[in-house]
């Protein structure tokens, strides 16, 4: 199954992707992870790519399709679900023209809708961990002891990115840059409308359920 899970900044799609992978078995593919680890390592990518994440805009198409072909190339035969790519309507056609050449297709494009306000609670109360990635909320998604990854004992993070005039930026570039690729989504495969303010295993019941019927198919 190859799927696409869309929605504005804290929306929840690294959340409820972490749920689809334990449930389908797919592989999960972050834009964003796979940026921060390419910072972390120093490579030319991450050192390209930081001034735009730590101003809330987009990095460049060429940088990106180049990154997430090699990540989707490698992907298991299990398929995958992808967080945070397509991001313009350019990404989203060489995405096509990429699966198109090997005969493939996106199966599933779900949207997490939410409204601003939970988005920015959502994302002042993120906390992550450095070391394997997992993420927590200070009141939604606590952590068992605060401030401490469950799996590993890492001491929990917030991201930078996540400052109030960075958040508006980032919702800012949603707006006007990855909103259309809904639009784009619409016209060539059906996308399925998420109500994301939700809590978490709400959300994650109303995207089975749409996945569900997929599979069965
Ligand atoms: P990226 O890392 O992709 O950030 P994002 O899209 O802004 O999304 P987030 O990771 O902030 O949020 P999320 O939707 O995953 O929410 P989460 O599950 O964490 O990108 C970062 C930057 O990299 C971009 O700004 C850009 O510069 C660059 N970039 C990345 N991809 C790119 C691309 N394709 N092209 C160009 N540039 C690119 O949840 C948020 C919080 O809410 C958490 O604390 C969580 O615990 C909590 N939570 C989640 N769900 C719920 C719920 N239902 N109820 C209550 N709390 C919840």
């Amino acid at each position: 199954m190859r799927i696409v899970l869309l929605g504005a900044p804290g929306a929840g799609k690294g959340t409820q992707c972490k749920r689809i992978v334990a449930k389908y078995g797919v592989v999960h593919l972050s834009s964003g992870d796979i940026l921060r680890q390419e910072r972390a390592a120093g490579t030319e990518l991450g050192k390209k790519a930081q001034s735009y994440m730590d101003s809330g805009g987009l990095v460049p198409d060429n940088l990106i399709v180049e990154m997430m072909v090699g990540a989707i190339n490698k992907a298991s035969q299990k398929g995958f679900v992808l967080d945070g790519f397509p991001r313009t309507v350019n990404q989203a056609a060489e995405l096509d023209k990429l699966l198109g050449r090997n005969g493939k297709k996106i199966d599933a494009v779900l949207n997490l809708e939410i409204n601003e306000q939970v988005v920015v609670k959502r994302m002042s109360g993120r906390r992550s961990c450095s070391k394997c990635g997992a993420v927590y909320h200070i009141e939604n998604l606590k952590p068992k002891t605060d401030g401490i990854c469950d799996h590993d004992g890492t001491k929990l993070v917030q991201r930078p990115d996540d400052n109030p005039d960075v958040v508006t930026n980032r919702l800012k570039t949603y707006h006007q840059q990855t909103r259309p690729v809904v639009d784009y989504y619409k016209n060539n495969n059906a996308v399925c409308n998420i109500n994301a303010n939700e809590d978490a295993d709400k959300v994650s019941t109303l995207m089975f359920k749409k996945l569900d019927a997929l599979v069965l198919a």
